[in-house]
């Protein structure tokens, strides 16, 4: 089994006196202005989540945009702060962009352009030749910045996502032999017909064959983007390594699903803090009820939220003898508002909630709460604690974490988890209640197998869950990805 102490072995006695760095767009530790205070919030979402512990077990350095209001005010004269700030553990070291960069690059070319293209969700994709050209800037700006770090030493790179799709060429180009990089996609990669679309694709496939190893989360997207380079751009395709060759450089390409840290997890769900939390939200929401139903998400097109609000209401539609018995509480982070879609799904949650409400209220009760504010960590831990049932529909998600999140913290053995069968989490978590967030109908009917589940049944189902993720933790993931990393040469 992978812990925090093997991971750490295994970086120790690989990585020598060689740098580890990681690269990602999305910083762990945000400073604010809070009043007249400055604050420090740990930022949510999966890539954070993932790497955060691992990164605490290695003591290395990240290397992310500094966003915060706040952040240029907390970092040395080099652009580094180390973090957690109240317990340091590790670098962290910010790369500022000016406004019209966050624009191109981060609302543009990677949200309204990558984001959009990889998960096939049905909404068009805006290629910009300004994102994409803000889109190099950032990258060179990374590159840039870790170059910087890496000075005249030897350094293995893991790069995060898909706002970093030319770093690895640019830091190849520039450091040759003394970079080694890997580079893990959190989402889904398309087929070939869909990628095809996008004007940029030969130099996104260029970018990310510099690389010498590529992560997915599963062995159908590794498939996804070996078809897309064989249909793009010359290269030769070693089905037996599964790698691909261009000009004389191998990448390989290999599935690693990303996890959570499970036995943190359950301790902080059991702690004290996780405790208070949950006797203030039964106090704020009044939580009364035989059950609870939880829905945990950013708040973006690609989670289902509307089609998982729908069939609630046809839920409540066919059995309304469960009406004033439970609330469904929508726990939303807004993110990127800057991008219309974004704006307008906000907009259609809220009229949803507020129709569904309306319909089906009875006796002052509503069936849904829907709550957005950023939660400290032991806060979700407390919604989860909760929630007899938690709800993940995405229309494609390449893993979902809150799905793992979810039964990492039902120490008890109890609750109900409902999942769509397009996440990357579907494929461990069996144990699931299974759904297609397109199909209504059936989602509804699967809510009420949830809602009636025999309790024996449901323990079992959450005994295999926990199981599972307790044996593919988030120190397995990292453990994998780095062997792999590690066990590469430089050439002299
Ligand atoms: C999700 C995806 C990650 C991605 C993150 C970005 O969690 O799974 O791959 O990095 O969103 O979120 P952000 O709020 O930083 O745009």
């Amino acid at each position: 089994m992978w812990t925090k102490d093997s991971l750490k072995k295994v970086i120790e006695e690989s990585l020598g006196d060689y740098l580890l760095i990681v690269a990602s767009n999305r910083e762990p530790y945000i400073h604010m202005h809070k009043k007249s205070n400055i604050i420090c919030q740990r930022s949510a979402g999966g890539v954070v989540t993932a790497l955060d512990p691992v990164m605490k077990a290695c003591s290395g350095l990240w290397i992310a945009h500094g966003s915060g209001d706040a952040d240029k005010k907390t970092v040395d004269k080099n652009d580094r702060l180390q973090v957690p700030p109240h317990d340091p553990r590790y670098t962290l070291h910010r790369v500022w962009l000016t406004k019209e960069e966050e624009d191109g690059y981060y609302y543009g070319f990677a949200n309204e352009a990558l984001w959009p293209l990889s998960h096939i969700a049905y909404t068009r994709p805006q290629f910009e030749e300004s994102d994409w050209r803000m889109y190099e800037t950032v990258n060179r700006k990374f590159a840039d910045a870790i170059l910087k770090e890496v000075g005249h030493k030897k350094a293995f790179v893991w790069i995060q996502d898909y706002h970093m799709a030319l770093l690895p060429k640019f830091l190849k180009e520039s450091a040759g032999n003394n970079i080694i990089t890997a580079h893990f996609w959190h989402i889904p990669w398309p087929n070939p017909e869909v990628f095809r679309i996008c004007p940029k694709r030969k130099e996104i496939l260029e970018g990310l064959l510099a690389n010498d190893l590529l992560g997915f989360h599963i062995r159908y997207h590794c498939e996804n983007f070996i078809a897309t380079v064989e249909k793009e751009i010359e290269t030769r395709i070693d089905r037996e390594r599964f790698s691909v060759i261009k000009g004389g450089h191998e990448t390989l390409i290999r599935p690693f699903p990303i996890s959570v840290d499970y036995e943190y997890i359950e301790h902080l769900a059991n702690s004290k803090e996780a405790k208070d939390y949950q006797d203030s939200l039964k106090e704020e929401f009044l939580l009364n009820y035989d059950f609870i139903m939880l829905g945990l998400d950013r708040i973006d097109y690609t989670k289902g939220i509307p089609e998982r609000l729908r069939a609630l209401d046809r839920f409540l539609e066919k059995y309304p003898e469960y009406k004033g018995k439970f609330v469904f509480i929508q726990m939303g982070r807004l993110s990127r508002l800057h991008i219309p879609v974004y704006k307008n799904l906000n907009d259609e949650i809220n009229a949803l909630v507020e129709e569904i409400n309306w319909k089906h209220s009875y006796e002052g009760w509503q069936p849904i709460l829907f709550v957005r504010r950023h939660l400290a960590y032991p806060e979700v831990m407390a919604f989860c604690k909760l929630a007899d049932i938690c709800i993940v529909s995405p229309l494609h998600d390449g893993m979902n974490l809150v799905a793992k999140e979810y039964v990492s913290t039902r120490s008890d053995n109890s609750g109900a988890l409902v999942l769509s069968q397009f996440t990357g989490s579907a494929r461990e978590l069996d144990g699931a209640v299974m759904i297609n967030p397109y199909d209504t109908e059936e989602f509804a009917e699967k809510i009420k197998e949830a809602v009636s589940m025999d309790k024996n049944e449901a323990r079992s189902r959450m005994v295999k869950m926990r199981e599972q993720v307790s044996r593919n933790n988030i120190y397995r993931w990292a453990g994998k990805v780095l062997s792999e990393l590690l066990r590469f040469e430089f050439k002299e």
